[in-house]
């Protein structure tokens, strides 16, 4: 079932954070869906409600063009139809403005995220405001970006700002966004932290304590790029040198402090990665898409399901479902 992802942020605020997963093919959605509902060997695994969560799904414009946006849509709807129980979000993952025009209008997505965190603040709140009047016209939310990420996104070379909290304020006013993503010193991709930096609590609380009560915040480039995986990588003959994420167990006092949806994309690449290297690696005969394909989609199923558990959405999903139907 999709619903809307200001529904989940209502279910989530302040307990747990929703896991926005990014998906461009066929078996990360498959392995995306068994993992939210503790399946990992195969579609038809008995739902384990303990394991059972809510999710986002995002696209981005990469992903979107990698393939043909259709087909992630029809890959998406046809997986609400293999996976009956599934409760999920479908989201524009950094959108420019034409990006989420298009999403808009199409009548697919929960939400859309416009980033024009490079832009100037003035212009920022702009071009934020035209995108939530559009999406609201057609009840669909917005989440905006504040500050400014390290690392690589889509196209932009990020350096890092962190967001001010009195200009969250202001850019929340100004923009009427539905949710705020905001710097606190992750980044996108591998290569996060270079020493034993982590997350800057002392400006999300003070963003949380600023901002109107319930206002949702989002956190980016939340992979925790787990050494076992990279090792796992480098053995079977990648070259990953100092690869560091976000410690997980930092994900639930961030949710505690009102960040309800942490964004994870590098961590699902880790796993295809290492799980494809070590086939090949361990049966130079085979030229087979499927074996490799199949064990990919069972690992990714588990990771979802243990990443969940660390954001405390394992086990949500009933309790979701039931406060929908009020
Ligand atoms: O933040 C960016 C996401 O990881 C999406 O990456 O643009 O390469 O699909 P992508
Ligand atoms: P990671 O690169 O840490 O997975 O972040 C993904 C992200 O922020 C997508 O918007
Ligand atoms: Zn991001």
């Amino acid at each position: 079932m999709i619903v809307t992802t200001d529904d989940l942020f209502k279910h989530a605020y302040g307990n747990y954070a929703v896991g926005a997963y990014n998906i461009n093919n066929l078996e990360q959605t498959v392995g995306l869906f068994r993992g939210n509902l503790g399946q990992s060997a195969s579609n038809d695994d008995p739902v384990d409600p303990a394991l059972s969560a809510p999710f986002i799904i995002q696209l981005s414009r990469g992903a979107r063009k990698y393939s043909d946006k259709r087909f992630l849509e029809g890959m998406i709807r046809t997986a609400e139809e293999v996976f009956p129980k599934a409760v999920f979000a479908v989201h524009l993952d950094h959108g420019t403005e034409e990006a989420c025009y298009d999403c808009i209008d199409s009548g697919f997505y929960s939400s859309v995220m416009i980033d024009a965190s490079h832009e100037p603040l003035a212009e920022n709140i702009a071009i934020t405001k035209r995108v939530v009047d559009r999406a609201h016209e057609k009840g669909i939310v917005v989440e905006a970006e504040l500050g400014q990420l390290g690392g690589v996104e889509e196209d932009v070379v990020g350096s890092v700002s962190l967001t001010d909290p009195d200009e969250a304020v202001e850019f929340v006013e100004k923009s009427g966004c539905d949710s705020l993503a905001v710097a606190i010193g992750t980044s996108h991709g591998a290569y996060k932290f270079t020493g034993s930096q982590g997350l800057h609590f002392d400006v999300l609380e003070k963003i949380q304590e600023l901002l109107p009560d319930g206002f949702p915040l989002v956190m980016h480039g939340s992979s925790s790029v787990p050494k076992e995986w990279v090792d796992r990588i480098n053995n079977a003959g990648g070259a990953m040198k100092n690869a560091s994420g976000v410690d997980e167990n930092q994900y639930l006092p961030a949710a505690k402090l009102g960040v309800c949806k942490v964004n994870i994309d590098t961590d699902g690449r880790l796993v295809w990665c290492a799980i494809h290297r070590e086939s090949f690696r361990d049966n130079p005969e085979n030229f087979d898409l499927r074996p490799p394909g199949e064990l990919f989609m069972a690992a990714y199923a588990r990771y979802i399901a243990h990443k969940n558990g660390k954001l405390g959405s394992a086990g949500q999903l009933e309790a979701v479902r039931k406060s929908r139907v009020k």
